[in-house]
């Protein structure tokens, strides 16, 4: 029996940009997305997915998760003809849009195997893996959802042509967040592929908005690293307001992101995907944290408490 993680994640800077080249910063939270490999009788590889979910994401996502799955046995030599396995996958991880449950149950599968068949992988291969595996999501990967559900932490990472560029950061102390769901299932290639329409018609304000992001997410890294939190939390209001001009928000994230604005939260975000899924609220401190989760609670929705820079 082989066992692996892959750690959730939320994207604090920067989602679609980071597609492009532009930098994104991403961190590691605290949930996990556990898989045991387990050979079997027969031949072939048989799923077990028991993680908790948002309602419909797993029927919605089970014909990607099986092209990622072939993709990766497939990049991992494993010959699944002569032999069979059987994956579970479970661990605390929601399965839902916008918090890296693909990129987590990829780097989780692949460690799973490298224990089961003892292949000892490292961690560099485990994230080529897992970055193979999710390109069965969606077809372009910025890699930063993989590199974060591999490595964990806080990262700042630029994807260079088909390379990337990871480097990590330090928190003084780990920051308290809260992660609103909005409940809805998105397709991240569908929303990728409505980006690069988009900036393909309206070449000029999408030069434009880029310019703005990448200026911003600098400028966020260096006040994350002297601690300034206020500051980061304005920035992350103005990221969301470029996430909303390229369109990728919806009106629900938007709801949430007001939400938590107005319980106090330093600053707030869609994050990832977008059109559902998530959004992300700086709340440093245990109190502020609950407040803003319990105004989310209150309308309906599911708030996780978790922290960034652990
Ligand atoms: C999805 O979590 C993040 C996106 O930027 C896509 C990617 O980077 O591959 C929307």
């Amino acid at each position: 029996m082989g066992m692996g993680v892959g750690f959730g994640k939320v994207i604090l800077f920067n989602e679609h940009f980071v597609v492009y080249g532009i930098p994104a910063i991403a961190s590691a939270i605290g949930a996990k997305t556990t898989a045991v490999v387990q050979r079997r009788a027969g031949s072939g590889v048989e799923i077990k997915d028991e993680r908790p979910e948002t309602k419909g994401y797993k029927a919605e996502k089970l014909a990607q998760q099986k092209e990622s799955l072939d993709r990766m046995l497939k990049f991992m030599n494993i010959d699944t003809k002569n032999n069979a396995y059987s994956i579970s996958l479970a661990g605390e991880l929601i399965a839902a849009s916008g918090i890296g449950a693909s990129a987590a149950s990829c780097a989780a599968i692949a460690r799973a195997f490298s224990q089961e068949l003892g292949l000892n992988y490292s961690d560099d291969k485990v994230n080529e893996i897992a970055y193979e595996g999710e390109k069965g999501y969606h077809g372009t990967p910025s890699g930063i959802d993989n590199t974060a559900a591999t490595f964990g932490g806080l990262i700042w990472y630029k994807r260079e042509g088909s390379s990337h560029l990871m480097e990590r950061m330090r928190l003084k102390k780990p920051v308290e967040i809260v992660m609103g769901n909005t409940g809805l299932v998105a397709d991240t290639k569908v929303v990728v592929d409505a980006v690069r329409q988009q900036k393909e018609k309206e070449p000029e304000k999408y030069a434009r908005i880029f310019k703005n992001a990448e200026q911003l997410v600098h400028d966020a890294r260096k006040q994350l690293e002297v601690f300034n939190l206020k500051k980061v939390g304005s920035y992350m209001d103005e990221n969301h307001t470029l996430l909303q001009q390229i369109g990728v928000s919806c009106s629900e994230l938007d709801a949430l992101v007001d939400l938590a604005r107005d319980n106090g939260a330093l600053g707030a975000k869609m994050t990832g995907t977008g059109r559902g899924g998530y959004m992300v609220a700086l709340t440093p401190g245990r109190g502020l944290q609950e407040r803003v989760a319990q105004a989310i609670e209150k309308k309906g929705f599911q708030a996780l408490r978790t922290s960034i820079g652990v």
